[in-house]
């Protein structure tokens, strides 16, 4: 079964029609990248998805259950996760107490329990930072961390709920390109792994290109093309709308 469909959801703020009458799908275990140039809807799309904001029109499908207009946390109920930014995290708190905390929250207690959480589930705890190969580092403080370091222990926070749908929205910015290829590749591995469905924005074409089963293209609120990412990468349409935009479409490291 599809696993998420939206289906024909527009947004419009004040004057601005910022997404509209956009249609995808999702299969389980299947990577989908959506890319456009700044401002082409990616952000208010995924908050559609996620219940940040409610469509003016159309539907989003879960697994074939309408979702649409839930709030954010019965979406996240129904497994939808998404990875959140670097504040996030308690930098002051150990790697592995992070992971705990969204343990915690995945059980739905409330942080007033924190004084209990430092025993709470850490044999799981330990276990998703295997997934996302952080165990070494599990009883050293966020704050000491690499910053790709820190989006691997988001990664695995994420996944403490054990989301079927994860949104990542730019979950690569400001990283080194070699960096994001490696974080894709785990969420990828991760992905096949729980057959997971992932969505996420991306500007690396590194990424992009290599990571994603399928590119939807969106350019000012409208979805332009969708495909695997040859597809894309070979279609004028596509070519079109980045020219001008300072993008590229081709692989950063390989020489021109
Ligand atoms: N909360 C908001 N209020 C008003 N305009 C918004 C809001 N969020 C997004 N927009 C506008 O909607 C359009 C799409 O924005 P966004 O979804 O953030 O694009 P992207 O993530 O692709 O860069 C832009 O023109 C943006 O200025
Ligand atoms: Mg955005």
């Amino acid at each position: 079964m599809t696993l998420l469909q939206v289906d024909a959801i527009s947004k419009a703020f004040g004057g601005v029609q910022a997404v509209q009458n956009m249609s995808f799908s999702l299969q389980a275990g299947e990577l989908l990248a959506l890319i456009g140039p700044n401002g082409a809807g990616k952000s208010t799309t995924f908050n559609m998805v996620g219940g940040q904001l409610v469509p003016d029109s159309g539907r989003v499908l879960l697994a074939g259950q309408d979702i649409t207009g839930l709030a954010p946390r019965a979406i996240w109920r129904r497994g939808v996760g998404r990875t959140f930014q670097i504040a996030q995290t308690f930098a002051s708190l150990t790697v592995v107490e992070n992971v705990q905390l969204a343990l915690l929250s995945a059980d739905r207690r409330i942080f007033a329990w924190w004084p209990r959480a430092a025993g709470h589930r850490r044999g799981d705890a330990l276990a998703l930072l295997a997934q996302v190969d952080m165990q070494a580092q599990a009883e050293r403080p966020c704050s000491a961390l690499a910053y790709g370091d820190v989006k691997r222990v988001e990664l695995a926070m994420a996944l403490a709920h054990d989301p079927r749908l994860l949104l990542m929205d730019e979950p690569t910015a400001g990283m080194a390109p070699g960096e994001r290829v490696a974080l894709m590749q785990l969420t990828r591995r991760i992905a096949r792994e729980r057959s997971m469905g992932v969505l996420f924005t991306e500007h690396s074409m590194d990424v992009v290109f290599g990571q994603a089963d399928r590119v939807a293209v969106l350019v000012r609120g409208q979805l332009l093309a969708q495909g695997t990412p040859q597809q894309m990468r070979d279609d004028p349409r596509v070519q079109q709308a980045y020219l001008g935009t300072g993008l590229v479409l081709e692989n950063e490291t390989t020489p021109p």
